[in-house]
């Protein structure tokens, strides 16, 4: 089953963040897939501003992973869209195992490495208006099945 939410502006998509974040348990793992200037990063900043984390969260671009420890729970923000090739030297299997929540941006580019059960977010840019977005949210396995109709 996906779902389909339809974000007309920034704040849409911070909000779909937050009452993501108001079910997280550790070990959650977020994907999140678009093109470049969809919200993959306001999603993330939505998230982690509700998870009471106080630093600026930027994308992790050129460190790939970036660790926020001042929340609710630990936030590992992962952005491979400049990692060519070396995935292996990442340890990134060792984040999913961590306690904390892990958010993948790009992680279609990553597929072999994500885990079996995930929360899949496809953002797609509206080609009629430049700030609407439409969220493809599909859930693998039970807990995220659970939470999405929970939340959504
Ligand atoms: N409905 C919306 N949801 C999210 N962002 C929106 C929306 N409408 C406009 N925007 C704008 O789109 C931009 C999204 O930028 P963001 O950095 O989050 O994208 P991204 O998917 O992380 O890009 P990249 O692939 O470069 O990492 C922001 O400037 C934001 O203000
Ligand atoms: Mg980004």
């Amino acid at each position: 089953m996906t779902y389909k939410v339809t974000s007309r502006e920034e704040q849409d998509t911070i909000e779909l963040a937050q009452n993501i974040e108001s079910e997280k348990f550790p070990g959650m793992v977020i994907c999140l897939e678009g093109d470049l200037g969809s919200g993959k990063t306001v999603f993330t900043k939505g998230f982690a501003s509700s998870l009471g984390i106080d630093e600026s969260v930027t994308s992790p671009t050129f460190n790939i992973i970036k660790e926020y420890t001042s929340g609710e729970m630990d936030l590992y923000h992962v952005d491979v869209y400049r990692l060519d090739g070396k995935i292996e030297d990442l340890g990134l299997e060792e984040y999913y195992q961590k306690g904390g929540v892990v958010i993948i941006e790009w992680a279609d580019m990553i597929e072999d490495y994500l885990p079996e059960e995930r929360l899949e977010i496809k953002i797609k840019i509206s080609e009629e208006d430049e700030d609407t977005r439409i969220i493809f949210i599909t859930p693998h396995g039970r807990v995220y099945e659970d939470l999405c109709e929970a939340v959504l």
